[in-house]
């Protein structure tokens, strides 16, 4: 099947080239869905773009394209609006043929548009930590966008870029020496690594040897000590366990764990290609790169004059590596606006280097909290875990009032689906360069633009389609769609693909939450107009395989949010 804005724009330019011989470019063809479907289903205004080349009235440009329009099997009408916009209204032929094989899980999608690997740099916490909110939405959104690849059949990596190289290691191997408590460490590893730390720092201020033998162990571990070696090995694998079992709470993964370490060997020949190509240079000891006044960017560190290497040298060394390891198109960040100014540089260094890379900085804004019970007081940062723990006895709690007869087993699976789903909603529907504030309340409501409404809307469908006993897998034959509001969901469903294909473009998942909260309103408004179980027998058929199409969509759009659903809750 074909994206339908497609085969109409088809339509277009083959009546467009026979009614101006090609003096109109077909670049500036295309078609849009109507606002109104009143109007038509599609509209363009390919008359009025080309009128002044083509010295000739819009509405007379109109009126020559739509006598090359065969109207019957796929166009039933066309109408010529205002200054010279053509309307085009599909045949209800065409539309009831589109539905019966429309799947939105299964799709065309031509992939010429885009070659060469696309990695998703997501998540990447700094390791030996127990992760907090902080890092909730760079996990979610770069998730999102990974399942929108992913859906498009392009070829995608979901990269962890662990923080798991730096100064700290040195701390933590004297704070592992000295201080570990086994016991504690085997309980919850993360939180006691985060102990030692802190008592480092609290230690050291008093005692002046802890840094001076902090250095020795982090130089040890550089030069491949084999005893401390296999401490941090032991820290990022033990991080990634525990990282990992949040991941799948989250229904989150990754393809690779490639940390900052993974990159320090690849370093020594970046800085020497910058040395070679010119582009770095001395400056009091340290080497760096300027950029132009006009980019308004500060100098990029690459080495400071102790000889230590830069967050930026360690990104670069990650595009240089990445481009050896794959046939690489684009690599995609995602972490908050803060970080805007170190991307922009080393994207430009990147540039100035000649590497072909796409580098996009997928930024976001903070997350805060409505409810001041929930938010960090002194420092004391919320942890990821405690968020979805809060999340899900919330959930519990509603489902509790809700559906009191449900098995306990039940009822904390519902919870399980509607809490995660709504903390992911919350921030998924919303622009991501907005600043979320978390409201409990109003994201575990039933009602309005949140994950349990879309969740309730497909289980209801779900209901309805287990109580009249639908065959989905059947032919339905003769569809019959005659309300206004029937042909709107159709319209809708029809959307869905190049919905898909702009969020992917602009990373923007809220473009598909925007879409899927549509289609579960028109759905709505459909069954309060409707009684579709007791419709005529003729009329049901087409109803029940309308509204089987509605959920399996709402089902995909959800997945691509990382959201679950359930068939009854
Ligand atoms: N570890 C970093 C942090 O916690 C994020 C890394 C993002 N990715 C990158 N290639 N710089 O802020």
């Amino acid at each position: 099947m074909k994206i339908i804005t497609d085969v109409v724009t088809d339509l277009l330019i083959e009546a467009v080239d026979k009614s101006f011989n090609g003096e109109i470019d077909h670049k500036d063809i295309s078609v849009q869905f109507t606002k109104d479907i009143k109007l038509g289903h599609f509209q363009t205004n390919i008359a009025l773009v080309s009128s002044k080349k083509l010295r000739r009235n819009p509405r007379e440009i109109a009126t020559k394209i739509l006598e090359n329009i065969e109207t019957q099997s796929i166009i039933e009408k066309t109408d010529i609006a205002g200054p010279g916009f053509i309307n085009f209204f599909l045949s209800s032929n065409m539309i009831n043929s589109y539905l019966r094989d429309f799947n939105p899980n299964s799709w065309d999608y031509d992939l010429n548009v885009e070659k060469g690997v696309t990695v998703i740099d997501y998540s990447s916490p700094n390791i030996a930590k127990r992760m907090h909110i902080a890092h909730l939405r760079s996990t979610i959104i770069g998730e999102s966008i990974k399942r929108m690849y992913k859906f498009m059949k392009r070829e995608v990596i979901a990269d962890n870029h662990l923080g798991d190289w730096g100064t700290q290691f040195g701390k933590l191997i004297v704070g592992y020496n000295n201080w570990l408590d086994k016991s504690a460490y085997q309980t919850d590893p993360l939180a006691e690594l985060e102990r030692i730390y802190v008592k480092f720092e609290q230690e050291s201020a008093q005692n002046e040897a802890l840094l001076p033998e902090a250095r020795k162990e982090l130089k040890k571990l550089q030069d491949g000590d084999e005893i401390n070696t296999k401490l941090w090995k032991e820290f990022v694998d033990t991080s990634i366990t525990e990282y990992n079992k949040l991941y799948k709470r989250l229904n989150v993964s990754f393809d690779t764990y490639w940390g900052e370490s993974y990159y320090v060997d690849s370093m020594p020949s970046v800085i020497k290609e910058l040395e070679e190509k010119r582009i770095a240079k001395e400056s009091q000891g340290a080497l760096i790169v300027e950029f132009d006044e006009s980019e308004h960017l500060h100098p990029c560190l690459i080495r400071k004059s102790d000889g230590a290497t830069l967050y930026a040298t360690s990104d670069l060394a990650c595009i240089k590596k990445k481009r050896e390891s794959y046939d690489l198109n684009k690599l995609i960040y995602v972490t908050d606006d803060r970080q805007a100014d170190h991307f922009k540089q080393f994207f430009r260094v990147s540039e100035m280097l000649g590497w072909d890379v796409n580098n996009i900085h997928v930024t976001f804004g903070l997350m805060k909290f409505a409810d001041s019970h929930f938010s960090s007081r002194k420092g004391n940062v919320i942890r990821l875990e405690t968020l979805l723990d809060e999340a899900e006895s919330r959930a519990l709690k509603i489902v509790e009032e809700k559906n009191p007869e449900l098995s306990t087993e039940e009822k904390k699976e519902i919870a399980r689906v509607v809490g995660i789903g709504a903390v992911k909603y919350s921030d998924l529907s919303q622009n991501r360069s907005s600043t979320i504030v978390f409201d409990w309340d109003k994201n575990l409501s039933f009602e309005g633009n949140t994950s349990p409404y879309l969740q309730y809307v497909y289980a209801r469908i779900q209901s309805i389609l287990r109580k009249t006993e639908f065959d989905t897998n059947q032919k339905v034959d003769n569809l019959i769609f005659e309300s206004e509001i029937e042909n709107k969901i159709i319209l809708q469903l029809t959307k869905f693909h190049s919905v898909i294909d702009k969020a992917a473009e602009s990373c923007k998942p809220n473009v598909i939450a925007d879409y899927v909260y549509e289609l579960a309103q028109l759905f709505n408004t459909f069954y309060n107009a409707i009684n579709i179980i007791k419709s005529e027998e003729s009329e049901k058929q087409s109803r029940l395989l309308l509204i089987h199409k509605v959920a399996l969509t709402i089902k995909s759009g959800l997945d691509l949010l990382g959201i679950e659903v359930l068939d009854r809750m």
